[in-house]
């Protein structure tokens, strides 16, 4: 891991000074669906912490290639996977919703967490968050109960929720698809963070709703094979893959995202 490490260590290290900045930033109102108190969120979101970091750079630099990668139409919706467990698909998601929010046009963002069965977005911004798309998906919550921000005007969070029994049939129902169509009017931007693929199917049906599909890649771990297997499920579950970020590179994070269209 060598100046990753050292990178993710310094900025946990800044981590208190940073927070002592950020509870400074006073509160707004217009987004607030609830407002989570004190900042707990973990320092590998770097972004959060320091926008001006190179780590942080590099996330805006995957920014304006994931911004740029459908000339014609803005890509809207984007859906983040891997190829196998523990890749970084949901400090990639995190990082890249806060940099896109941190643009100058201060865009509208929404970051849902559609790991269903063990979705950590929550947790990695240090909040608690019983309901979520579960509970939207079994009808126990409605989306005003369940959106919530931390401290950033623009960027909004939807939780994974309770561990859902059938998360493939939720991702596949009408409701997730009204849900979607509705996030598409109130938000400019839709990050959703979901499971590997070669596990379970999950992001091959949230991926053929997207406009695009982003596969992390933890190299020095995923082997060509794998990542191979994994475009294929996403070809045949009709998603489109706009690239790839490559993780646990030395000295920056996501290394490059490339297109191939
Ligand atoms: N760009 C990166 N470079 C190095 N390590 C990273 C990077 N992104 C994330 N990690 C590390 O990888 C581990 C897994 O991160 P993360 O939870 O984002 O993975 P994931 O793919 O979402 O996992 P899961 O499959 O459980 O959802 C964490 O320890 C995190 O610190
Ligand atoms: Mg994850």
């Amino acid at each position: 891991m060598g100046k990753i490490t050292e990178a993710l260590r310094k900025a946990a290290d800044d981590r208190l000074e940073r927070i002592d900045k950020i509870n400074r930033i006073r509160e707004r109102q217009e987004l607030v669906i609830q407002k989570i108190g004190d900042s707990k969120v973990d320092p590998r979101i770097v972004t959060y912490f320091d926008p001006k970091a190179l780590i942080s750079e590099q996330y805006k630099i995957l920014r304006t290639n994931v911004l740029s990668a459908n000339a014609k139409r803005p890509l809207k919706t984007l859906v983040i996977t891997s190829s196998l467990h523990s890749e970084g698909k949901t400090i990639t998601a995190l990082n890249l919703a806060m940099a896109i929010a941190q643009s100058t046009q201060k865009p509208k963002v929404l970051l849902i967490d559609a790991d269903m069965r063990r979705g950590r977005v929550a947790r990695y911004l240090g909040v608690e968050q019983k309901t979520g798309l579960t509970e939207i998906l079994t009808e126990k919550a409605d989306p005003s109960q369940t959106l919530f921000h931390i401290d950033i005007e623009n960027l909004t969070f939807l939780s994974s929720g309770a561990v859902a029994e059938n998360p493939a049939e939720l991702l596949a129902s009408d409701g997730m698809q009204r849900l979607l169509a509705d996030m598409k009017t109130q938000f400019d931007h839709v990050i959703i963070d979901t499971p590997p693929i070669i596990s379970v199917t999950d992001s091959g049906i949230i991926g053929a709703l997207a406009d695009g599909v982003l596969l992390v890649i933890q190299a020095g771990r995923t082997q060509r094979g794998i990542v191979q297997r994994a475009t294929e499920l996403l070809e045949q579950a009709h998603c489109k893959t706009i690239g790839h970020v490559l993780t646990n590179i030395e000295y920056h994070l996501p290394e490059y995202i490339y297109r191939y269209l």
